[in-house]
């Protein structure tokens, strides 16, 4: 769907179009008074008495092509509950006939910083779709014409923008499927993104190869594409203070390999590059935002595939740590992928953090369904940090155990460690734990499980349902928040 906003400093002048008006929480239409014609009024203030007390939003039919929408506005509405507004009005007037939307923000009088901005952000959040293989596209556009002085700056405008790309840009890439998105063609889309001023490098196998990253090539030695590093920088301070980090799971296509899986919903396994996609997203918005900080991203592209040159189970790999893994399950690839993309960032940038994101564990996915995204996290200030930007932004994480009691559980008798935990239970954690091996000197770091947050089947408050883009606007406000 198109959305087109345009801001109009004049003063509302009576449009007879659809109308959208900001109430508070009784609806009390009197300051509604100047801005619609007399009929209108007093057709509105009998039919509010009859209301639903229970709906945040109600239409009311003028005519056929004249409706008038009104949203109630709670006297400490937080910015996400602005945006579900946002998003609900969205599937709202997606339906109604006539596109043309008019938006009196001088009617607003809740004292409620930056409100239409929020609302815009929760509609045009909403309103992504994945079209690029549909013959027949959702060929309409809506445009919104917001009067009046309560608008958002041009500043909060340039912000809001580059979250919502940055967003788009993950759920595209979320959602083409493994044929298109390889690893070859993933590396020419994140190097295109040069033109926003962010600084890319690529590393093919070759590179890889020199610099040992044996764990990350291992998985990808089954696919006849390439894998790669692929290293983003943005340095918004213009100076050499330490960046912030940021580390995703780039597989491509995830068939589990000689460990291969059932068949029943691999097709899922698309999105098994989401941690990445997040990544790219996310260096994307700050580079649109020209965000005043340094920031590092490192994402690992591979295509976990069975094959004649495939890894086999019970194979010993020596990681760039210089630490031997035994492969015992070729399908726990998430973590060999990570593991090396980890101990090179914090070897080569010597960040602030390093923050990883990967659909690593279906286990997370029995433990907290799509709510919570799974913390882990050697670091206590770190984790508040991102839970408190997570419940700003509704997308929440929830901080799960580390311990080192759980490390006997993937030590091996034949390397330094094994890819799983044969005994079984805490999935999750035991591969958190595996991570955290390939920290080397005691760099604040989080790892966040996605595996249930990065798709959605039927749809959230502000996805319509596919890839939903989860943890670029929580690694944003983390940024925003905390270190800008
Ligand atoms: N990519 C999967 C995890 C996953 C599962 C993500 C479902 C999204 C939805 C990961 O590579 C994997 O296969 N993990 C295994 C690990 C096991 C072999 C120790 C798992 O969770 O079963
Ligand atoms: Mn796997
Ligand atoms: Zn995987």
């Amino acid at each position: 769907m198109n959305i087109k906003i345009n801001f109009k400093k004049q003063v509302f002048n009576r449009p007879n179009e659809n109308l959208i008006f900001f109430v508070d929480e009784n609806f009390n239409i009197s300051s509604l008074k100047k801005s619609i014609s007399n009929s209108d009024y007093s057709y509105v203030s009998d039919l509010i008495k009859t209301r639903d007390t229970k709906k945040k939003i109600i239409t009311f039919n003028i005519s056929s092509k004249k409706k008038i929408i009104l949203v109630s506005i709670n006297k400490n509405i937080t910015n996400s509950e602005i945006e579900n507004l946002g998003a609900d009005c969205y599937n709202i007037i997606k339906e109604l006939k006539k596109s043309n939307f008019f938006i009196n923000s001088d009617t607003i009088i809740q004292n409620t910083k930056n409100l239409v901005g929020h609302f815009l952000h929760g509609i045009r959040l909403k309103s992504y779709l994945f079209e690029k293989y549909k013959s027949n596209k959702t060929k309409k556009n809506i445009d919104i014409n917001i009067f009046g002085k309560n608008i958002p700056t041009t500043k909060d405008q340039v912000k809001f923008n580059a979250i919502e790309e940055g967003t788009f840009y993950a759920r595209d890439l979320v959602s083409e499927p493994g044929n298109v998105l390889h690893p070859d063609e993933y590396a020419k889309r994140i190097n295109s993104l040069k033109k926003f001023g962010l600084k890319i490098n690529v590393y093919d196998e070759k590179k890889l190869k020199k610099l040992g990253m044996n764990t990350l090539l291992g998985v990808g030695q089954g696919s006849t594409r390439g894998s790669y590093l692929v290293i983003m920088e943005w340095n918004g301070l213009r100076n050499k203070s330490k960046p912030l980090a940021f580390v995703g799971k780039g597989v491509c296509f995830d068939t589990g390999g000689i460990s291969l899986k059932p068949a029943k919903f691999m097709e899922d396994m698309t999105y098994d590059m989401a941690g990445s996609a997040v990544v790219v997203g996310l260096m994307k918005s700050l580079a649109l935002r020209k965000a005043k900080v340094n920031a590092i991203g490192v994402v690992g592209l591979v295509e976990n595939m069975p094959g004649g040159n495939a890894q086999r189970p019970g194979d010993i790999v020596k990681s760039y740590s210089g630490k031997t893994v035994e492969i015992l399950n070729t399908d726990a690839e998430g973590r060999l992928v990570l593991a090396d993309a980890i101990t090179y960032t914090e070897k080569k940038f010597k960040p602030k953090f390093i923050v990883d994101l990967a659909t690593l564990t279906g286990a997370i996915i029995v433990s907290l369904g799509s709510e919570y995204a799974g913390l882990f996290s050697n670091d206590d200030k770190l984790s508040k940090q991102l839970i408190d930007a997570g419940e700003n932004v509704e997308e929440k994480v929830w901080r799960m155990p580390l311990n080192k009691n759980y490390d006997k559980l993937i030590d091996s008798k034949n390397a330094d460690m094994q890819n799983i935990n044969y005994i079984g239970g805490a999935g999750s954690t035991t591969a958190a734990q595996f991570l955290q091996r390939f920290i080397l000197n005691k760099t604040p770091w989080a790892h966040l499980d996605i595996a249930g947050m990065a798709f959605s089947k039927y749809g959230g408050a502000l996805n319509s349902g596919g890839a939903t883009g989860y943890g670029v606007r929580l690694l944003n406000k983390l940024i925003e928040d905390n270190y800008e």
